[in-house]
């Protein structure tokens, strides 16, 4: 399975899927692509040998313009996955249509839960008392396309959002890298707008 991991930054949940799945069960990140050329994920693929790009959205008109360009740099490794991991851009129907069912996401919140931004901060003035991430297939509904695996952590008394976003990060470095793993193995796929796991529909 030939994968892609684009990022914007950090790229912590890119570190758990180099130690997890590159060069295992049959997977193998064939490039790293960041839009910002200052992302730290991009010192991390080259640290495990991982062919980087840059493609900075700068330069571009239009959404549609970077998307389509992106696209071209994408196939060019022939990908069988696309995996955002904090890829910091809202994607186009055209690009999302063609990776359609091969385009994995992670998002801190239990979907349908929090969609968007700050849902740390969301979870914590609502008084939940749970809280987690979401890895799911990406579809033309921002944050909304099917759930392959949830994981939960309690929200505490005292949490500030920092503290309940660094649980939920180790959790996000758990589930990630076995979705991926699931993917690779053809145990995962995207049917009728569902996620199916083994013939199960989740
Ligand atoms: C994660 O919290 C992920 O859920 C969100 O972006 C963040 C990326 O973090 N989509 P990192 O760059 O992998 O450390």
């Amino acid at each position: 399975c030939r994968i892609i991991v684009l990022f914007s930054g950090n790229g912590s949940n890119l570190q758990a899927i180099i130690d997890k799945c590159h060069l295992q069960g049959g997977a193998e990140i064939v490039a790293a692509v960041s839009n910002r050329e200052d992302a730290f994920g991009l010192e991390r693929a080259k640290t495990a040998a991982i062919t980087t790009e840059v493609l900075d959205h700068k330069g571009f008109d239009s959404r549609e313009a970077y998307d389509q360009a992106l696209m071209a740099l994408l196939d060019n490794y022939q990908p069988d996955l696309l995996v955002l991991a904090g890829f910091m851009r809202i994607l186009t129907p055209e690009f999302v249509s063609h990776y359609q069912g091969r385009m994995l996401n992670i998002h801190p919140s239990l979907l349908p839960k929090y969609q968007g931004l700050n849902t740390h901060q969301r979870a914590i003035d609502a008084g939940d008392k749970e809280h987690g991430a979401s890895v799911h297939f990406v579809t033309e509904e921002l944050d909304g396309g099917p759930v392959a695996l949830q994981a939960r952590v309690p929200v505490f008394e005292d949490d500030t959002a920092e503290d309940l976003a660094a649980r939920v990060h180790e959790q996000e470095h758990q589930i990630y890298p076995l979705v991926v793993s699931w993917f690779a193995a053809q145990r995962l796929s995207m049917s009728d707008g569902a996620a199916i796991l083994d013939e199960n529909r989740l």
